[in-house]
């Protein structure tokens, strides 16, 4: 077999590699090629929120999952001690003695390459592949390849492509900037933001591409006219446009679930429907109902206690944002300013018809509470109407609002 292999800390993987070991792979014709995450690096202080050797591996495992005939190996991370190639290059070997390897490298590391650990034995018996890592890097490539195959009559070959300047360090500032996805795939982005790591900050637009697929097609409009709005109203009062956007982008995620799957997702995560969590103790003796008692009781709210759950699980949300989306369809006592913006803009956004939105429309910008008071009158006398009882979060909602006047 004609196989590769790629070292690195991987912490993240990112598109840089991705697109090296795509050109690799075609341009030497690569039956298998194999991603291999060093073990932890022994005497390295780790940043703050930084990857696991476990975590670098899963994340490994997602870049070789979009590339055909590639996969993430485990061999340096289960080993102890440092991570040197020419033990890894051994082990390959052994199960395919007669095969062909090639060790791949980026310019940094094919620079210095014979200055690593046993490069005399990497060299005689592995076929080396350099790629650039920036353009206007390959007369240098070039220059390195000859003397090598002087020195060592070794067998170097150099990978053809259009370089993405990106670094691991890139990313994980990127990320912590409220950036970073253009860098990754949407995958890599979303164990991320899952797993919160490198202190990363969602992007609204990646929370777009990944909530989009989760909504029914109908709501969507909807749901684009929310985060236009929120983030209208977030300018006009005060508040993060930003925090206002991912919380508009996530607050119906849930909604096409089956109540049990919106159930799990709130078990997950510490969320009780009707309660909130460990965030909002206070409700606790008021609202006893069991979560699925509540489900058949309020399945019309159910979606914003999953949807804080699913916010706050799967996307790495803040505290704030989370509880945004819990108390975007009640309301409750003491709302914050993120949390009348999100109510009132699911009320308002441009694709609403209902009778009497204009005039909330209207208010949302002169009087925030005036207009929160009276969107929350429209509603309840709506259930009113329809013979619905609303949730008691709701009437203290208004209660509130109508005491802070
Ligand atoms: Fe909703
Ligand atoms: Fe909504």
């Amino acid at each position: 077999m004609n196989r590769g292999f790629l070292g690195g800390t991987f912490n993240p993987p990112h598109l840089g590699h991705i697109r090296a070991a795509r050109a690799a792979m075609e341009q030497l014709g690569l039956d298998e090629l194999y991603f291999i995450p060093t073990g932890e690096p022994p005497h390295k202080d780790l940043p703050a929120d930084t990857a696991t050797a476990e975590q670098r591996l899963e994340m490994t495992e997602l870049a070789a999952s979009g590339i055909p005939h590639a996969k993430a190996l485990d061999l340096e991370i289960r080993r102890e001690g440092p991570s040197y190639s020419v033990l890894t290059a051994r082990e390959l070997l052994e199960e395919d003695p007669e095969g062909e390897l090639w060790l791949l490298c980026g310019t940094d590391m094919f620079l210095t390459l014979d200055q690593w650990y046993r490069a005399d034995w990497l060299l005689e018996n592995l076929h080396i592949a350099a790629y650039p890592r920036k353009p206007g890097e390959m007369p240098d490539l070039e220059e390195k390849a000859e003397v090598l195959r002087r020195k060592w009559n070794a067998r170097v070959e150099l990978i053809r492509l259009d370089p993405m300047e990106v670094s691991s360090t890139d990313v994980r500032s990127a990320l912590k900037r409220g950036g970073g996805s253009e860098l990754l795939g949407d995958e890599i982005y979303a164990y991320i933001l899952r797993n919160r790591l490198y202190g990363v900050q969602p992007e609204p637009d990646a929370l777009w591409r990944l909530a989009v697929p989760m909504l029914e097609e109908k709501r969507i409009p909807h749901v684009r006219g929310c985060r236009e709005e929120a983030g209208k109203l977030a300018l006009r009062w005060g508040a993060d446009a930003v925090e206002a956007e991912r919380a508009a982008i996530l607050h119906d995620v849930t909604k096409k679930m089956p109540a049990e799957e919106q159930l799990r997702l709130c078990a997950a995560y510490g969320i009780i429907p009707g309660i909130g969590g460990e965030a909002d103790p206070a409700r606790a003796d008021e609202e006893s109902l069991s979560p699925d008692d509540f489900a058949r009781r309020y399945p019309a709210v159910l979606h914003a206690f999953s949807g804080a759950a699913a916010a706050w699980g799967l996307f790495g949300v803040s505290s704030a944002v989370r509880d945004a989306i819990m108390w975007h369809t009640t309301g409750k006592r003491d709302m914050t300013l993120l949390e009348k913006i999100i109510w009132l803009a699911d009320y308002i956004e441009p694709t609403r018809t209902m009778p009497g939105v204009k005039k909330v429309r209207r208010l949302a910008y002169e009087d925030l509470d005036g207009a929160l008071r009276l969107a929350m009158k429209n509603s309840l006398d709506h259930m009113t109407e329809r013979k619905k009882s609303p949730h008691p979060a709701s009437l203290e909602a208004l209660n509130d609002l109508k005491k802070e006047r």
